[in-house]
């Protein structure tokens, strides 16, 4: 059933990813395209209980596609996890006389949205997958993941050079608390001897048989990707732990690469996901749409309900684990 809508507003939440301002600008520039009028909310939903909203005319959204971060800024807010919090967000909204909200974040976005839409219905909110992390079921990707794998990859080439020039071993933690997508994709690319993922248990047997395969043929240096969610803990941990069984044999570094995969320019492919989605997010909410997710599946637009996105088991690609394993014997 068509929706009547005439004032949206659009906010991003939890961790920034690089995309989601080329995100904000297709919510605005598509709601104006459609005579809707769109508002922006800084920081969230912390700013949407402290009505932080203004209105973005369609020059508020130049010059932000090639821009990392987010414009509206964002935050994980505690508050939106109480009563309270969400019933002052939804008397802003209600003031304001919004009749559409796009939410563009992670798990924890569409977590608060989920619940905030079940206490108010005749609030009608979309969300929008934009997360590094590329772990929501609904989605083959989500707006960051791209321009993020091509960071660490970037940072792991660089690694290459110096562990090559000194015959080191370094262990490379990039991000992911319960998903190892960054690190399977960045660790094939850059041509890792081992990838450690959070959804598997870490074999240190079958790195350390990797590290001296690669002696035996004389490959004297070795990068092993390690996802910060890693059951042991993380890199230094792991390090910490193979060090111990291969003694003085190697030279053993660990690099972090922490939020740097964050920030900077959006990749190509993450700026048009983040068009697309963010225009499927305001047809979706001109079509009736509510409690939904947009994503993209074999390159069409599909909508999957909140409670189905976040059943957390979009898997890991286990042929892609396969192709690691095979690449680095
Ligand atoms: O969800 C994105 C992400 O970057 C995860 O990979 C990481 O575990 C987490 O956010 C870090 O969050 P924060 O920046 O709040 O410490």
């Amino acid at each position: 059933m068509k929706r009547d809508l005439k004032k949206l507003a659009v906010l991003t939440s939890g961790g920034d990813a690089p995309g989601m301002n080329a995100c904000i600008r297709a919510v605005v520039r598509t709601a104006i395209y459609h005579g809707v009028e769109p508002w922006g909310v800084r920081r969230g939903y912390e700013g949407l209980i402290d009505g932080e909203m203004e209105p973005m005319p369609t020059q508020s959204v130049g010059n932000i596609i090639h821009q990392g971060g987010t414009l509206l800024k964002t935050a994980r807010s505690k508050r939106f996890m109480t009563v309270e919090g969400r019933q002052q967000a939804y008397q802003h909204l209600k003031d304001q006389g919004i009749d559409g909200l796009v939410v563009i974040g992670g798990d924890g976005t569409f977590t608060g949205a989920r619940t905030f839409n079940d206490e108010h219905p005749d609030l009608p909110i979309v969300g929008v997958p934009a997360t590094i992390d590329n772990d929501i079921y609904g989605s083959d990707f989500t707006i960051g993941f791209d321009s993020a794998i091509n960071t660490a990859m970037r940072a792991i080439d660089q690694i290459r050079d110096t562990a090559d020039s000194h015959n080191r071993l370094f262990f490379v933690e990039v991000m992911g608390r319960d998903s190892g997508m960054i690190a399977l994709h960045a660790g094939i690319a850059g041509g890792a001897s081992g990838i450690l993922v959070p959804e598997l248990k870490s074999d240190y047997e079958e790195v350390i048989s990797l590290l001296e395969g690669g002696s035996k043929r004389k490959k004297y240096f070795s990068i092993v990707v390690v996802a910060e969610g890693e059951e042991q803990g993380g890199a230094f941990e792991v390090a910490r732990k193979v060090g111990e069984r291969v003694g003085d044999d190697y030279d053993i570094k660990v690099t972090v690469l922490g939020h740097v995969q964050r920030g900077g320019a959006p990749s190509c492919a993450d700026r048009v996901l983040a068009s697309r989605l963010g225009m499927a997010a305001v047809e979706a909410l001109r079509q009736g749409e509510s409690g939904v997710m947009v994503g993209v599946q074999h390159d069409q637009i599909v909508h999957t309900a909140f409670e189905l996105a976040l059943r957390n088991d979009t898997g890991l690609n286990r042929g892609l684990l396969r192709l690691a394993q095979v690449l680095a014997t």
